[in-house]
């Protein structure tokens, strides 16, 4: 991969996509700040790297620290979010200012910077529940919780620093991200860090609805080569663009999986339907191809492989 940068700021670099993208950023030789205030992260996730890294314990709402961590960066990274759908249903106003004013601070940032390229992490939650598939990004958006707005808003800022200012940014909108890492401690945790850990544990995991509901699941590492590739390629400025593998799994077929591969005989519990959850979810992407060469390297086999080794070794997981 033809990565040049020598300096990175990663935003929400302790959280679990960040933290793995930090790694490889290092692993190319590149020296990296991370600007993480530890709501949901955890300064252990950067164990590996610490050491060679610069971490700022701080706040992307605030002006001046992002001021000061974007400094001599060449690239920004931007994942700091209010991630949790549930939490800025709850909290709007206050996600908002995290999920946007947040971004529009850092996007600012990279202008006053003369930062060279901006990758900011969306979502295929702003496609909603439109049922068309596979979500391709010329789809109109639709976006139907706070979340899902404050992404699109994101992007809009993206495209237009872009345009307006010059400043190269790119959006990915991630589809369902998993591996090592990811924090099943919550009920809205992702789906796979949940099951994974009910496996290990020998506990009953929760369908909710009939489990014929489906998602496109994409391992940690090709959303983290997927972020390098979209700041190195000159074409992908000022674009929108889907990460995600093309395929899906149901989430009675994603239990089967787990399950049998740990050897766990817990049969589901299926509960009533989430609102709003929606049935089917698969990426197209080749515009990924087309843009910036992505194809995911990542099996699911070989993905969840990864993953269990992980839930196995911290079976007592809990984010610390
Ligand atoms: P995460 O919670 O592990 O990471 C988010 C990080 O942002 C955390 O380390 C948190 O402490 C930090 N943060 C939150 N508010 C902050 C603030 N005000 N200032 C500074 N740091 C702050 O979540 P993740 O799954 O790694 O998500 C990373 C990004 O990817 C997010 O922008 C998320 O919306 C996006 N995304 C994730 C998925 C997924 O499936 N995990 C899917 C689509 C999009
Ligand atoms: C996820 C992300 C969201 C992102 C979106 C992008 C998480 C926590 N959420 O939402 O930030 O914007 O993808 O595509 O990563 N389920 C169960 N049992 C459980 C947990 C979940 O049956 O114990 C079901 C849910 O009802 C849903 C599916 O599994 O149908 C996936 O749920 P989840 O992992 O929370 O992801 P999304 O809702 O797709």
């Amino acid at each position: 991969m033809a990565f040049d940068y020598k300096r990175a700021l990663v935003t929400g670099g302790a959280g679990f996509i960040g933290s793995h993208l930090t790694e490889a950023l290092v692993a190319e030789g590149c020296r990296v700040v991370v600007l993480d205030n530890l709501t949901s992260g955890h300064l252990a996730n950067l164990d590996a790297v610490i050491d060679q890294i610069d971490f700022i314990q701080g706040d992307i709402r605030d002006p001046q620290t992002v001021s000061k961590a974007i400094k001599d960066s060449e690239v920004v990274f931007h994942l700091a979010a209010v991630v949790s759908v549930p939490q800025t249903v709850e909290q709007p106003v206050e996600s908002a200012m995290v999920n946007d004013m947040g971004t529009l601070n850092i996007f600012e940032a990279a202008r006053d910077n003369r930062v060279g390229s901006v990758v900011f992490a969306s979502s295929s939650a702003v496609y909603g529940d439109d049922p068309e598939l596979p979500k391709h990004e010329a789809l109109k958006p639709k976006p139907l919780s706070p979340y899902a707005v404050q992404k699109i808003t994101g992007e809009y800022y993206a495209h237009m620093y872009n345009d307006l200012y010059g400043v190269k940014s790119t959006a990915l909108r991630f589809f369902n991200v998993y591996g090592p890492r990811q924090d099943p401690s919550s009920p809205y945790s992702g789906v796979i860090s949940i099951f994974m850990q009910k496996a290990v544990t020998g506990s009953q995991p929760t369908i909710f609805g009939d489990g014929t509901q489906s998602r496109d699941f994409i391992y940690v590492k090709d959303v983290v080569r997927a972020n390098m590739l979209a700041a190195a390629a000159p074409a992908a400025g000022g674009t929108s663009i889907n990460v995600g593998t093309g395929k899906s799994v149901s989430i009675n077929r994603l239990w089967e999986i787990i399950s049998q591969t740990n050897g766990s005989k817990e049969q589901p519990q299926y509960a009533p339907p989430r609102s709003g959850d929606i049935h089917a979810s698969v990426a197209d992407i080749s515009l990924a191809k087309s843009l910036i060469g992505f194809s995911p390297e990542y099996t699911f086999d070989k993905g969840l492989g990864q993953t269990f080794k992980w839930y196995r070794k911290s079976s007592t997981y809990s984010g610390a």
